[in-house]
Order: C-alpha cells, then structure tokens, then sequence
C-alpha cells in the first residue's frame, strides 16, 4: 500500500494505489490550499489550478493534459493534487521552504554525527595512547631511579677521595690526589644534574600518557634514558678518580691520622691520638698565636 507523507505537518497516510491525491489530503486533514482558494477553487475539476503540491520524493506518473496545461511553465516538482493518483510513496508539500528546513536539520544532524565520531575518534586513539605510553613511562622512572643510583655512588665516591686527600701528608702526592679529587667532586656534580633532567624527562612522560600521546611520551622516556647514561658515566669518572687518589695515597705514606696515631701511642703508652693530625696542627697553632698574643 502506498504511503503519501504530508511533510508540512509530518503526516503519514497509506491508501490504496491510485487513489486521488487531493481526496485523501482532505480525508488527512490537509488542505492542499492556500488563503482563500480553500473556498474558492474548482472543486477537484482541474480548472482553477490552485491545487499545487510539490512531489519532492517518491514516483508519480507523468503530468496529464489538464496538468499540462494548466501548470504550464511551472516547474517539475508542482503537480495538481486533484489530478495526481497515488501509486508509490511519495513525499509532497504545498511549501518549498520546509524542504528547505527540512534539508537544513538533516544537514544539522549530520554535522552533529560527524563531530561526535570525531570525538570518539580522538578519545579511541588517546586511549590506545595511554596504553602504549604505559611501557615508557615505566622506563622512564627506572631510568630516573638509576640515575640517582649511580649519583647517590658517585657522591659517595667523592667524599672517600676528599677524606683520603684530607690525611694526606703535603708532597707531590697529595697535590696529585687533591687534583684527582677535585675531578671526583665534578663528576659527582655531573651526576646529580644528571638525576634532575632524568626526573624532567620522567614527568614529561607521565604527563605524555595523560594526554594519549605515546610518541612524546616515547621522546621523554629517551630523554631519561640519555639522562641516566650520562649518570652512570659521571660515576664511572668519579671511581676512576677515587682509585687515583687512592693510588697516590698508598704512595705517600702513612696518612696524618696514621701518624698523629702513633705520636699519640708514642707519648701516651698504648694510647691512641684522641685527635687527627690535621686537627691537632691546627690546636697547636691557635696555642701558639694566643701565647704569642
Ligand atoms: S482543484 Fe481546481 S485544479 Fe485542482
């Protein structure tokens, strides 16, 4: 059965084929007139020709000769109604501009589709994002962690070269030592640089997997990595420097506490120094200006 769809007032009629277009809008409740043509026209006789609707869908025959003449001109949409019979479904209106405005909402929810599958879009790849930032964020904090590793190694490896130089007798060695020392010390200050651009780096990878965005997250995780090389190298340096100072150490001799040590034994009996030797030059010399004084 063939469905005539009102679209001025969104009504949908079904009747049987070849029914007369003009007879069921009024069995619909829809004029196919305007004004005062609703009282004024022919009554369906194909005479006056103020019963236009326009066909925007569907399959009609073709114009008739009362349609012909009377819609002469005109263009192809407009039909009389009460000429048309209804074979198929079809889509009329008395009013263009609502095809207009129809058009236009269609067009309106078809953006409003787009955007939403956009957005989906986005939130789908942001996900699969995340998940493969995860792997580099997890190397990006071991990286940071072993880069405090190797600075926290590196620190202490330059202190040990300090205490070393710190007992050292004055000579040749010493100096060699405190040079070596001097270059630990550096190398250690590489080293905790090093940990800060590896935390940088690290939270620039989190914050990459927040976003979805696995390729900076992927850049930071290098970032770190680079970082915690550059860690491990600062601290190799500064435990080549330590066995230098410790080289030069076993060359000089017997460090001040050593010698303070046995002074103190030599004076004292079996009795150790109770102070280093650096500590108790520097005692001797206070004594010594004060009684100068
Ligand atoms: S009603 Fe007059 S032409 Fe159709």
């Amino acid at each position: 059965m063939p469905v005539v769809h009102f679209i001025d007032v969104n009504r949908k009629v079904e009747c049987v084929p070849g029914a007369n277009l003009r007879e069921l809008a009024m069995e619909a409740s829809y004029s196919v007139y305007h004004g005062v043509r609703k009282l004024l026209n022919c009554h369906g006789e194909g005479l006056c020709g103020t019963c236009r609707v326009a066909v925007v869908a569907g399959r009609t025959m073709p114009r008739n000769e009362v349609e012909q003449k009377r819609l002469k001109g005109v263009p192809e949409p407009w039909r009389l109604a009460c000429q048309l019979e209804v074979l198929d479904n079809i889509t009329v209106t008395t009013n263009l501009g609502v095809i207009d405005r129809a058009a236009a909402e269609a067009q309106a929810r078809a953006d409003r589709a787009a955007r939403m599958r956009q957005v989906a879009i986005r939130e789908h790849e942001a996900a699969v994002g995340r998940k493969e930032a995860e792997s580099e964020v997890e190397a990006a904090d071991a990286d940071a962690k072993q880069a405090e590793v190797d600075s926290a190694k590196a620190g202490q490896e330059a202190k040990t070269a300090r205490g070393l130089v710190e007992n050292m007798p004055d000579g040749p060695a010493r100096d060699t030592a405190a040079e070596a020392a001097k270059k630990a010390h550096q190398a250690a200050s590489d080293a905790m640089h090093a940990v800060a651009d590896a935390k940088v780096a690290a939270h620039d990878a989190h914050v990459a997997q927040e976003k979805g965005d696995a390729k900076a997250a992927h850049a930071a995780e290098e970032q770190a990595r680079a970082a915690e090389q550059r860690a491990a190298k600062a601290e190799s340096v500064a435990a080549k420097h330590l066995a230098e100072v410790q080289e030069a150490a076993a060359k000089a001799g017997p460090a001040r506490a050593e010698v303070a040590s046995e002074a103190g034994a030599t004076a004292d009996g079996d009795k150790p120094a109770k102070a280093p030797a650096r500590t108790a030059a520097k005692s001797k010399t206070k004594t010594e200006t004060k009684t100068e004084e």
